[in-house]
């Protein structure tokens, strides 16, 4: 079957196109957001994907129809056999980004040079030493901080992921905006979003309109331009007239953007969630190692796609910790 096949469209006729695949479940941070902080149980190895099963998966993914594929973790670049699986991936006819925290990409700078993978996405929540520190539990400020910088320098299409938190980082907006006067970067500021285990509280989040309203006092309207966003974009994209790189909001929360989806995940154990907040999966690596066909379980679970946020359609379910805690913990979902 080809990729003219319907497999990946779902019952709102959303076609998906872009999947999210976690390597791991492992990560050398501990951000608060992501993860509580006596960590999360790991599946032991024997149930994750080997690099040939992540391969010969998304394969079957990229035969229906997708053509973007984003690794994800945990922290990707952790895996023993990271560069393995980008080779293997990198055979596929699809455009290739990574989501990683930065501490260790300037190892593999060549490596993604060679696999062509060009989007590059860092988180990075604050720009004081003490308080990365805090939200990471971890002390590595300073090299994710070059290392954005020599990505830059090394011409990567980067983007900076900042989960804001209110009364933490959200007085440091209009510091990470001026990053984009002179580096070509996009800052994208995330709204905190709820997961098992992640202590959300609707009060720690700082919406788009919040954000908007400190931009706007910031900067006057002649010098604030909307950009137009990329088809199936999370974010709402500005930049600064005169400043080299941009920045966005990702309104997951205040203004979810689910109309226009096309997000499949790859879970690190081979599950395949239909929806970042879906609190069911099909266990993809079972049937694969069985020797079965994954292609029924896939169109199934697109099928069962919700509308909205899986079954967190509305800001007040979203309120409901009870829900949340039927998802897993961020960190093994991969964002
Ligand atoms: P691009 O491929 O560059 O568009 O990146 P991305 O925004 O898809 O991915 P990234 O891994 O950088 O994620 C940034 C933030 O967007 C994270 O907080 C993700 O959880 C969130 N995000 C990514 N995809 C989705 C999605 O499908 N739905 C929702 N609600 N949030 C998402
Ligand atoms: N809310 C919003 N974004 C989150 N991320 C991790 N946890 C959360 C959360 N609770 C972001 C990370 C990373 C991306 C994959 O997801 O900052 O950049
Ligand atoms: Fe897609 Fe679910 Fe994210 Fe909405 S919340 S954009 S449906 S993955």
């Amino acid at each position: 079957m080809g990729p003219k096949t319907n497999t990946l469209t779902d019952t709102f006729g959303r076609a998906h196109s872009y999947l999210r695949i976690s390597l791991t479940e492992r990560c050398n941070l501990r951000c608060t957001y992501c993860m509580p902080a006596a960590g999360v149980p790991l599946s032991p190895k024997a149930h994750l994907m080997t690099a040939d099963e992540v391969y010969a998966i998304a394969k079957t993914f990229v035969d229906h129809g997708v053509t973007k594929i984003r690794l994800t973790g945990g922290e990707p670049l952790v895996r023993k056999d990271f560069r393995e699986i980008l080779q293997k991936l990198a055979s596929l006819p699809v455009r290739m980004g990574i989501t990683t925290n930065g501490i260790t990409v300037d190892r593999f700078i060549a490596d993604f040079k060679k696999n062509n993978l060009k989007d590059i996405n860092v988180s990075l929540d604050s720009l004081d030493v003490q308080k990365f520190k805090d939200i990471t539990r971890r002390d590595y400020f300073e090299r994710v901080y070059n290392n954005i910088l020599l990505l830059e320098k090394e011409g990567f299409n980067v983007k900076v992921n900042v989960v804001l938190i209110k009364d933490f980082n959200d007085s440091e907006i209009v510091d990470f905006i001026g990053l984009t006067k002179d580096l070509n970067i996009s800052v994208r500021f995330i709204e905190f979003m709820p997961f098992d285990g992640n202590k959300w509280n609707v009060k720690k989040m700082v919406s788009y309109a919040e954000i908007m309203k400190l931009v706007n006092t910031a900067y006057t309207s002649e010098k604030l331009l909307r950009l137009q966003d990329a088809p199936n974009d999370t974010t709402k994209n500005y930049s600064i007239k005169g400043f080299k790189g941009s920045f966005g909001i990702i309104s997951s929360v205040s203004n979810p953007f689910c109309d226009s989806c096309n997000r499949l995940r790859l879970t690190a154990n081979g599950c395949l969630k239909n929806c970042l907040f879906s609190s069911s999966e099909s266990n993809l690596l079972g049937l694969f190692r069985e020797g079965k066909s994954i292609i029924p379980s896939i169109a199934k679970a697109v099928k069962a796609k919700q509308k909205i946020r899986g079954e967190m359609d509305t800001l007040e379910k979203l309120k409901e910790s009870n829900l949340h805690s039927k998802n897993r913990s961020m960190i093994t979902i991969g964002g």
